[in-house]
């Protein structure tokens, strides 16, 4: 078990992987021990490290978001994107760290807790008892909350891509209730799980965001809030701008990415096809499908504060692929759009009979970043891939966000080539392509790593990277604190918590 052992905690170059590894040489029962129920909520338990030490310098808060409710009465999710959203506050002072944990108080988790089982349908293929009969024709959403968390002003907010946000204490977690954002939003309006903080291109920083309305003709309402107080009175959360734009076709747009004139969208060639949903047969997940030869647009919408506000969105044609997330995007001087994309050959589609911890990694596409360049003068696109390695989660120095960044982190798998698990931890050096690793293998199994930089620190990798580590040997969760730059271990402390495989978290300052 590496993150047992300080040994196996080591930081080596991508070329120097080690060559004993094998294919899928972790243990299944290991990666699948993470899925599980939380049964806990602690209140701010004072925290030691097992080995290492918390830096000083680190202050404030890592709030992580995922599922933390996996089976009611017996009855497992079909997926766990179906799982309520349960935030972990991780909070950092002169050396000392608490955690405090809460599950969003959604309408689906309270109805759920007190029936003690599945009473909504879940969006990923989880069906209420009793079979199609029981489900069809029930097209009300359980929003769970469960995908990502940051702040904005004095909140908390949950995230959950096809609705509103919760909005909880910062604090305390307690859930607010859902927030429309003081009016901005109407009932049950789509408000994307991956807000972008531009990090000042236009004066302070600001939180940019979208909410997708999808049909035949899809909307994207493109939203910056003010991410901070300013002056003429500008309140943290106040909406200085915002567009909407139609495009044709069924829109499924999980993520995007800004440069200091552009939000960039990766349309994937996506259909829906609602009826086995309608039907109580599939969850309305499972009814999206890779359109057979399609090809997917990218979308380049000018921001209202950029040098084309107010212009037409530019449409690009996409190669081949899908993508979830994005790593990061910027403006190079001959007026192109770099964009850097963790890219999938095919759209990873859930099966209805399949049993999500018995997932056959061998035959479901992996992750590979790549760069794509795109000309809005010229309407052409390249591409290039980065590497071979099967990655996801990842980001740049959050200064960096819409500018060109020397440096990226992510999880990748253990091995160099194929789809398994993440379970190693790496910088990737864009211009020279030099790979900095810390592997949790064969053990340990990392989540998304948050990048710290390290306050007045004076290059773009001085600070540190958080990651909650599934450690299959203690069958619990570590956190994990690297130095970002050499990716050398300076902490592990392991949690007094079992957080089952997340998703999406940030770190607040203070
Ligand atoms: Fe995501």
């Amino acid at each position: 078990m590496s993150v047992a052992t300080t040994a196996a905690g080591s930081a080596a170059d991508a070329t120097a992987a080690d060559p004993t590894a094998q294919p899928g040489a972790y243990d299944r029962a290991d990666w699948a021990s993470a899925f599980r129920n939380v049964g806990l909520e602690l209140d701010d338990v004072p925290l030691t490290a097992a080995r290492g030490t918390i830096p000083a310098e680190l202050q404030g808060t890592l709030y992580r978001n995922g599922p933390g409710r996996l089976e009611r009465g017996g009855q497992w999710v079909h997926h766990p994107f179906d799982g309520d959203g349960m935030i972990t506050a991780l909070r950092f002072e002169g050396g000392q760290a608490t955690l405090r944990n809460r599950f969003v108080r959604t309408e689906g988790w309270q109805a759920e807790e007190q029936a003690g089982r599945f009473v909504y349908r879940g969006v990923f293929g989880t069906q209420k008892p009793g079979g199609p009969l029981a489900n069809a024709f029930d097209l009300r959403l359980k929003n769970i909350a469960n995908t990502h968390v940051v702040r904005l002003g004095d909140q908390l907010l949950a995230l959950w891509e096809a609705a509103e946000p919760h909005a909880l204490d910062p604090d305390t977690l307690e859930t607010r209730g859902l927030s429309r954002l003081d009016g901005l939003l109407k009932p049950g309006e789509a408000f994307s799980a991956h807000p972008r903080f531009d990090p000042g291109h236009h004066g302070a920083r600001r939180m940019v965001t979208f909410g997708v309305k999808a049909g035949p003709r899809s909307t994207i309402r493109l939203m910056e809030f003010a991410a901070g107080d300013g002056p003429d009175g500008v309140k943290a959360g106040d909406l200085l701008c915002e567009r909407r734009d139609s495009f044709k076709g069924f829109a499924f747009l999980h993520d995007f990415a800004i440069t200091p004139n552009w939000a960039v969208f990766l349309q994937n060639a996506i259909d829906f096809n609602p009826l086995p949903y309608v039907l109580g047969q599939q969850g309305a997940a499972q009814c999206l499908k890779s359109r057979p030869g399609g090809m997917g647009q990218f979308w380049l919408i000018p921001r209202e504060s950029g040098a084309f506000a107010g212009q037409e969105p530019q449409i690009l044609p996409a190669p081949e692929g899908f993508v979830f997330h994005h790593l990061n995007a910027f403006e190079q001087a001959d007026g192109t759009v770099v964009l850097e994309s963790i890219v999938y050959s095919d759209f990873p589609s859930i099966g209805p009979g399949t049993d999500f911890r018995e997932v056959d990694f061998e035959r479901i596409p992996e992750g590979l970043l790549e760069r794509f360049t795109l000309d809005p003068v010229a309407g052409s696109v390249s591409r290039e891939r980065l590497s071979e390695r099967t990655c996801e989660f990842a980001m740049v120095n959050p200064h960096r966000v819409g500018l060109e960044a020397r440096h990226a982190w992510m999880a990748v798998a253990e091995r160099a080539t194929g789809n398994d698990p993440l379970q190693a931890l790496i910088r990737r050096d864009l211009q020279t392509g030099e790979v900095r690793e810390w592997s949790a293998a064969p053990r340990g199994f990392v989540s998304e790593p948050v990048m710290v930089p390290r306050p007045g620190g004076t290059s773009e990798h001085d600070g540190w990277l958080l990651c909650v580590v599934w450690n299959g040997a203690r069958c619990s969760s570590d956190l994990v604190i690297l130095d970002a730059a050499s990716m050398e271990q300076v902490a592990v402390v392991e949690l007094p918590l079992a957080i089952p495989h997340g998703l999406h978290g940030s770190f607040v300052e203070g």
